[in-house]
């Protein structure tokens, strides 16, 4: 498999990581409780960053050879760019939902409570129709000298979150995804 659909795929198991830890976060908030803001907001830093700055992307580099090589590819899926683009905006208005949210924890529960929840839904909707839909078809298109093409346009700075070296702001949730896969090792032995 090509260095950058191995990427696509390993970033989509990560960011599904992410997303089970953000719904944890939400269940938490809608039972009532406190959820841990610093983990919050990490997974917003993150997915304001690296899936905005070298996911996204390197989609968009591969759905525009797909549109080049096979445009009847597009037929019955949706424009990527444009998904792209409207899961940013989500993400910005989550951002600024939680912002408010912790100066003013009381008025903004419900809405706190719908943006994580829209959120959550199409970030993983986005991702299946990826893996449904778009990969596949990729897969199926692209030679190997279209995809020898999109490694050599591919670099990436290190991820860092999922990467060797974590940064600080993203320590909490770094932690929390390690005890999540140490107890999904544990239940499973
Ligand atoms: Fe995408
Ligand atoms: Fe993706």
């Amino acid at each position: 498999m090509a260095e950058t659909m191995r990427l696509l795929c390993e970033e989509h198991a990560n960011l599904a990581k992410l997303l089970y830890v953000l719904e944890r976060q939400i269940e938490t908030f809608n039972a009532g409780g406190q959820p841990d803001y610093d983990i919050v907001e990490g997974v917003i830093g993150y997915c304001l960053s690296f899936p905005e700055l070298c996911h996204h992307p390197k989609e968009d580099l591969v759905f525009r050879k797909l549109m080049a090589i096979d445009p009847a590819a597009a037929d019955g899926m949706e424009d990527l760019e444009a998904a792209h683009e409207e899961l940013a905006a989500l993400t910005r208005k989550f951002a600024s939902t939680v912002h408010r949210v912790l100066h003013d924890p009381g008025a903004q529960r419900l809405a706190f409570a719908r943006v994580a929840q829209d959120f959550l839904y199409l970030y993983r909707r986005h991702i299946e129709m990826e893996e449904t839909t778009f990969f596949p078809a990729a897969l199926k298109a692209l030679g190997p000298e279209d995809w020898a093409e999109i490694d050599a346009q591919v670099s990436d700075p290190d991820d860092p979150l999922f990467g060797a070296r974590v940064e600080k702001r993203f320590a909490a949730l770094r932690q929390e995804i390690l005890d999540l896969d140490r107890a999904d090792i544990e239940g499973g032995e």
